[in-house]
């Protein structure tokens, strides 16, 4: 059965020969297996990536843009790096702001010289399908109905439609990146996976605007209204949020009172110097914890949005996505490279460990910053919490050492 030739451009080369086998078939073409399949082609590993959605329809997504030096170092190990460190920026801390007042967290100082990299997440995927179309993997976009099979067995395989066809590929392996919605994680037995969820009751209305950034540096702001947080993308162009009630629909919100808004839960000062300008994106997104356990099924592994969820005060989704990848790649390696079968059986467990850091501290900032109830002295345990955890040297290494990512598990 032939898989379709590939188009030049984002979707691959253009060779015409048909793909009935691959070392491991990637479901989905979101940041975690663009990376992964960059990663595994660098080692000789041949990967085909399968994606539902168009590559316009994957870039138009816009999220969170904080990476961790991790996610960094992996971008530059994939040569897919190069635009990050030319037009990223290195942010050396951030602020809480609570009371009235702004608190900075020296995110350098505080951790012995880690920083992040603020550079969206949309650029991120758009380099990666970059050198991807510049490989010789293939890709396909636009596919239908992908399914995965008898990934408990010896002979995994994955089926699609594409322009009408019916295709089936097989292959040693399975990574399953196709985010929370995806269908890896639906095609395993009910009895084998277990589902860990918390949906917030309230959503970040987003807004992307054409005006420089009111602070050099991020504001996570807790106020009475609401939660707010202050982010960019570039000195000429800004990204706000602020809390709101999931049913709102962004029709509700006029760009006017989404400013008025914002203004309302900043430190006057700050709120002085709010550049404001007409919205060129405006969504609303709900909040949500979420894990699945395991996140390996015999030879079919999740890694990413499709394993977990965590709602976005920490910045950590697309960063704990990459360090899934970073286990999983070098787990790949070590099989093909060294003959290590043992090490596939431990995907699981190393990427739990971690992953459930981070979906603790996602939650704690969660919590601390947002205002759940109209019940105030819920607001006055926050602010106490605030001015602990932020006046204390302990208080603000924590913030610290989580913000810019806790260490990776090495993989031997
Ligand atoms: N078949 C093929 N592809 C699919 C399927 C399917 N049945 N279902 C979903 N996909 C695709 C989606 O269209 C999407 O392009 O899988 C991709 C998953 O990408 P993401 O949702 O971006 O997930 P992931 O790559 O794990 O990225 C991690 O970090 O900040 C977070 O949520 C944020 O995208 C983010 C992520
Ligand atoms: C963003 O810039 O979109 C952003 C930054 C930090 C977060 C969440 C979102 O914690």
């Amino acid at each position: 059965m032939a898989v379709l030739p590939q188009r030049k451009g984002p979707v691959g080369p253009s060779d015409m020969k048909p793909v009935t086998k691959t070392q491991v078939v990637i479901i989905g073409a979101g940041p975690s297996g663009l990376l992964l399949g960059r990663l595994l082609e660098l080692q000789g590993i041949d990967n085909l990536i399968i994606e539902a959605k168009s590559p316009d329809y994957v870039l138009s997504r816009i999220r969170a843009g904080v990476l961790e030096q991790g996610t960094q170092m992996l971008l530059r190990e994939a040569r897919a790096a190069e635009r990050m460190d030319r037009e990223g920026h290195v942010h050396e801390g951030f602020a809480l702001s609570f009371l009235g007042k702004m608190e900075r967290i020296d995110l350098k100082a505080l951790t012995g010289g880690k920083t992040v990299m603020v550079y969206g997440q949309t650029e991120v995927t758009k380099d990666l399908m970059d050198v991807r179309a510049q490989s010789c993997m293939k890709s396909i976009y636009d596919a239908d109905e992908v399914m995965p099979h008898d990934f408990y067995g010896e002979r995994p395989s994955v089926s699609f439609t594409k322009d009408g066809h019916r295709h089936t590929v097989d292959c040693d392996y399975i990574a399953g990146c196709d985010g929370f919605h995806g269908i890896a994680r639906k095609s395993v037995p009910v009895d084998k996976i277990k589902l860990f969820e918390r949906v917030y009751p309230f959503g970040w209305l987003g807004v992307l605007s054409r005006t420089p950034p009111v602070s050099d540096e991020l504001i996570y702001a807790n106020h009475e209204r609401g939660f707010a947080l202050c982010s960019m993308r570039s000195s000429t162009l800004s990204r706000y949020y602020v809390q709101c009630p999931l049913e709102d629909k962004t029709e509700e919100w006029s760009d006017d009172r989404f400013w008025e808004e914002l203004r309302a839960r900043l430190p006057s000062d700050v709120a002085h110097h709010l550049v404001t300008g007409p919205s060129i994106e405006k969504s609303i997104a709900p909040l949500r914890s979420f894990v699945a356990e395991p996140m390996q099924f015999g030879r079919m592994f999740l890694v990413g949005d499709a394993a977990h969820i965590v709602p976005p005060t920490g910045a950590k989704g697309l960063n704990l996505a990459a360090s899934d990848v970073y286990t999983l790649y070098h787990i790949l390696r070590k099989r093909y490279q060294e003959g290590r079968t043992d090490l596939i059986a431990r995907y699981s467990d190393i990427c739990l460990r971690r992953v459930w850091k981070a979906e603790r501290f996602s939650w704690w900032m969660t919590s601390m910053l947002h205002k759940f109830s109209d019940d105030p002295f819920n607001q006055r345990i926050q602010e106490a919490e605030l001015d602990y955890f932020t006046r204390s040297e302990a208080g603000r290494t924590t913030i610290a050492e989580n913000y810019v990512g806790l260490p990776y598990e090495r993989v031997d």
